[in-house]
């Protein structure tokens, strides 16, 4: 009896990891702490997801593509909230981003520490060209 019992601790050591695995995969990526989680639900919230998504360019850049154009960027902290409040274009191109004057500028900083937490890690970044 003594195999079996070892074959069901197996097993269930075997489901717990798996268990535990998936839950990783969609919690997404594991630099991301609690206070920047907190950017995503405001997000989630709001309606970014309708022009923006985390890999590909749609109305707006890729989440991950702002992250690593403002990785190095000392300055992006205080000019990205302001830009998703204020809304505008010419960072990226033409097509302007739309203003949410509803949102705190401390929930758009929350936002902002998300975004940035996406950047690749020790992906290779320059500092944003553009310091309009
Ligand atoms: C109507 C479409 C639209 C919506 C909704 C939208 N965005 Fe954007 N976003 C854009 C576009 C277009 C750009 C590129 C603007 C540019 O070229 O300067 C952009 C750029 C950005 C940038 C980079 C700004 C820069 O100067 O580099 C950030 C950060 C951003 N969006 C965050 C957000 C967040 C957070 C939300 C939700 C609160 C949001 N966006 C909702 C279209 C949108």
């Amino acid at each position: 009896m003594k195999k079996v019992t070892n074959y069901f601790k197996t097993a269930a050591l075997a489901i717990a990891l798996l268990a535990s695995s998936a839950a990783y995969a969609v919690t997404g990526a594991p630099v991301q702490g609690s206070a920047n989680l907190k950017g995503k639900a405001l997000m989630d919230k709001s309606d970014c997801n309708a022009c923006h998504q985390l890999e590909v360019k749609v109305v707006g850049p890729a989440f991950k593509d702002i992250a690593k154009k403002y990785k190095t960027d000392k300055t992006a902290l205080t000019k990205l909230p302001e830009k998703i409040i204020k809304g505008g274009a010419g960072s990226w191109g033409d097509i302007p981003m739309a203003p949410h004057p509803q949102i705190s500028k401390a929930d758009a900083t929350e936002m902002v520490k998300y975004i940035l937490s996406l950047a690749p890690a020790g992906a290779a970044t320059k500092p944003a060209a553009k310091k309009s």
